[in-house]
This record gives C-alpha cells, structure tokens and sequence, in this order.
C-alpha cells in the first residue's frame, strides 16, 4: 500500500505568523516513513527555512500541492481559496473551532475529514497533544510582556539614590493555563500579583506560585455545583456568585496598575468581569490585557472580551487605561509556538496514522472521537 503525504500550507490568516511543522517534526516523520511537503516559505514568519524543512526531508512545493495532499496539517480553518484545494475525502487537522457552527458547515461543504484538535479531553493522555494547553501557556507569557511594554511604570520594585519605586501590582483573572502563566511571568518579573477563578481547585497552584489567591466562597449548593465545571472546565456561575466576584474584582482592580484576563467558558461567551464601571475606576496609566478579545458579548456594537470596551486586536486607550485585545498572541511568538504545536500534531498523528503509513480513525479512540468534527463532508459534532 502507498503511505499517506503529508502536507503543509502557508497559514493565510492576518497576523498568522505560525506554521504547522517545524523542520524537527518534519524528520521524525520522515523517519517514520512518511512523504512530507512543505509550502515554500509556510515557515518564514516563523523563522523556519525552506531549507530546513529540505534537510529534514520534506519537498518544497507550490501552495496547491502542499493543499493537494492526503493528510494537510494547519493552526486554522484554511481561507476558502485553500480549502477549495482539498482533496475530497483528505484529511485536515487543526485548530478548526469546533464550536463555531457557520465554520464546521463551510468545513463540511469541503468533502473532507476535519479533526478539531480544541476538542481533545483534558485528560492524562491527551496531554502531550493538548493545543490548547501548548498554545495558552505561551499567550498568558506574551500577556505579560505586552502588559508590561504598555505600562509607563516600572514592574519590580527598586530601590535608588534617587529613591524608591514601588512593585506594580497585577490582578489575573481566570487560572487556567494562561492565567497560570501570566501568573508565573509577573513574578519572575517582580510584581506583586493575585489572582481568582471559578475553579476553587486552582487555590492551591496560584499560591504555589507566589500570588494572593482573592476567595469568592460558594454560599448555596447551586454555586457550589457549577463551580465544579464539567471536563475540567469553567462552566457559567450562578448571578448570586458573579455579583459576589464583581464587587471584589472591582475593589482589586482599582488597586491594581495591570489586569490580565483569560476567563473563557467552552462553546459560550466570555464572562464580563471589567465592566465600563471598573474601566473607570482604575489607576490612570493601569493596562489591561484582555486574552477573552472576540469571544465576549457585544457592547455598542462592538464584540468585546471580558471586557466590553475590548477592541479586537486593537491597543484602545479609555478612561485613561490602556486596553490590548490581541486575538493570537500565541502567534506572536510563532517560533517556539510551532515548535510546541508541531509536536502535538505528532502526538495526534501517531493516533490515526498506521505504523504503515496509511490512515487509520479508531472510534474507540476517546481523544480520536472527540476531536472528529466531519468525515468525508458530513459534520459529527452537534454544535
Ligand atoms: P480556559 O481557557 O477554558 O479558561 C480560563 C480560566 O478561566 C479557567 O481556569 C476557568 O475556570 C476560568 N474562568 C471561567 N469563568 C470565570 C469567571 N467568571 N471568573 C474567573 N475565572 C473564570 O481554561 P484552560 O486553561 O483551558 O483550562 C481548563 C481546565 O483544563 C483546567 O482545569 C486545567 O487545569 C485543565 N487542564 C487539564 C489538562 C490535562 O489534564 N490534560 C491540560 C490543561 C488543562
């Protein structure tokens, strides 16, 4: 039997600086036995050469080609031009928005196999293929430094013959994996920070990190329940909870000089936690970095984030605040935001391609199942 070629397109979104496989990956799957074609320059922005990828084993090839084969790697949903490229019946993977009903349909119109790799479990074995995870850990860091650029102040304390500056002070909200990290990257840069989630379990990780964890206590069975979440994740919080954590996040973020938040809820919009009111009240020159931007609610028109002044991949400056709304910025930092994609594409790989080299899509698999979202043009997710 022929084995499978693999291929790889330039991503033709804006501000989509990263590619689906490094020149490493490229050679372990090479060495497995596998046809690999690269589109020329799919790299590039990434700081990945033609070249390497050559060395590694894979061919350089004409977009179309790289579109035109069995098995197409990509971060995003193919603009239409490309997904008219595929093959029917080819196989697409990637992060393909598998809650986003008007995309699985244009997906599905394709005629092709579309894995949504967002859809993974969050469990032990799909760790070492969890896009959410690899990508999120590297935005909270970018959240950070972008924070900190905008900031007019110092973050670390310091003390000098010209007197003393103080820490900045910042507020996380959400403790996933970004929050964790945003977290993480505050403190190694000297600020003082704290942070609150839903998810009563996260206490113990922000405060393993050095953070204040701020404490909304459950007060019925009902806010006590949702704040389990379901599959690991957040799920909506009762009002009584949410009126509860406005009032503090909005005291703590009147004391704070830079708010990060994250706070997502899987297939719905994005909790208000900044509202306009709190906008207002905070510390003129204070920065917020609104990871949720293009997943909130609408406010005047405009499609905010956790906050509603958020502005999609804008630096707005409102009530004296600065507020970013960076949609990507994992692909703000594309080189080692592929190197760490590329290897949970070979994770992914491993479960649907045989040691043969042919295609393989094992139902039984729980992390196979989950992430299938068309197969040859009919779409498997109810969305
Ligand atoms: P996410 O990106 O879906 O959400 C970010 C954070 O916002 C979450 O911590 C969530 O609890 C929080 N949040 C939602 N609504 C909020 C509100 N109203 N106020 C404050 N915070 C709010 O989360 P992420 O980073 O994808 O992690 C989801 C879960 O998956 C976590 O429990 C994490 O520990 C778990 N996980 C498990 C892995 C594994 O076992 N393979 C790998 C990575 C994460």
């Amino acid at each position: 039997m022929e084995t499978i070629d693999v291929g790889v397109p330039i991503e033709r979104h804006v501000g989509e600086d990263r590619v689906a496989l490094t020149p490493e990956v490229v050679k372990r799957l090479s060495e497995r036995g596998l046809t690999v074609r690269v589109a020329s320059q799919a790299g590039a922005k990434a700081s990945f050469s033609d070249e390497e990828y050559q060395k590694a084993g894979a061919s350089i090839v004409p977009q179309e080609q790289a579109l035109g084969c069995n098995v197409v790697l990509t971060l995003r949903t193919p603009i239409d031009e490309d997904l008219g490229h595929l093959k029917h019946g080819a196989v697409l993977i990637g992060m393909l928005d598998p809650f986003d009903k008007v995309n699985a349909s244009r997906i599905a119109l394709a005629g092709i196999t579309a894995f949504a790799l967002e859809a993974a479990p969050r469990s032990t074995r799909a760790q070492a293929l969890d896009v959410l995870s690899s990508q999120a850990n590297i935005a909270g860091y970018k959240a950070i430094l972008i924070a900190a650029h905008h900031y007019p102040r110092f973050m670390p304390m310091l003390t000098t013959a010209a007197g003393t500056v103080k820490a900045a002070r910042v507020l996380v909200l959400g403790a996933g994996v970004a929050g964790l990290q945003a977290i993480a990257t505050a403190k190694r840069l000297g600020a003082i920070v704290e942070a609150s989630d839903v998810r009563p379990a996260v206490k113990e990780q922000i405060e393993s990190l050095g953070a204040k964890f701020l404490d909304v206590p459950f007060e019925t069975d009902e806010e006590r329940d949702a704040g389990l979440g379901s599959g690991g994740y957040a799920r909506a919080m009762p009002k009584s909870w949410l009126a509860r954590q406005a009032a503090l996040v909005h005291e703590r973020a009147k004391q704070a000089d830079i708010v990060i938040t994250t706070a997502l809820i899987p297939g719905r919009l994005a909790p208000t936690l900044i509202p306009v009111e709190t906008v207002a009240a905070m510390k003129k020159g204070s920065v917020i970095v609104d990871m949720a931007a293009s997943r909130g609610a609408k406010y005047e028109g405009n499609v905010g984030g956790n906050c509603p002044l958020t502005e999609t991949d804008k630096v707005v400056v409102k009530y004296g605040i600065t507020i970013v709304g960076f949609s990507n910025l994992a692909a703000m930092i594309p080189s080692d935001a592929s190197a760490l994609y590329a290897r949970n594409l070979f994770e992914f790989l491993k479960l649907i391609v045989t040691k043969e080299g042919a295609v393989n899509i094992d139902l039984d698999d729980d992390i196979v199942a989950a992430t299938l979202l068309t197969r040859e043009g009919q779409l498997l997710r109810k969305i």
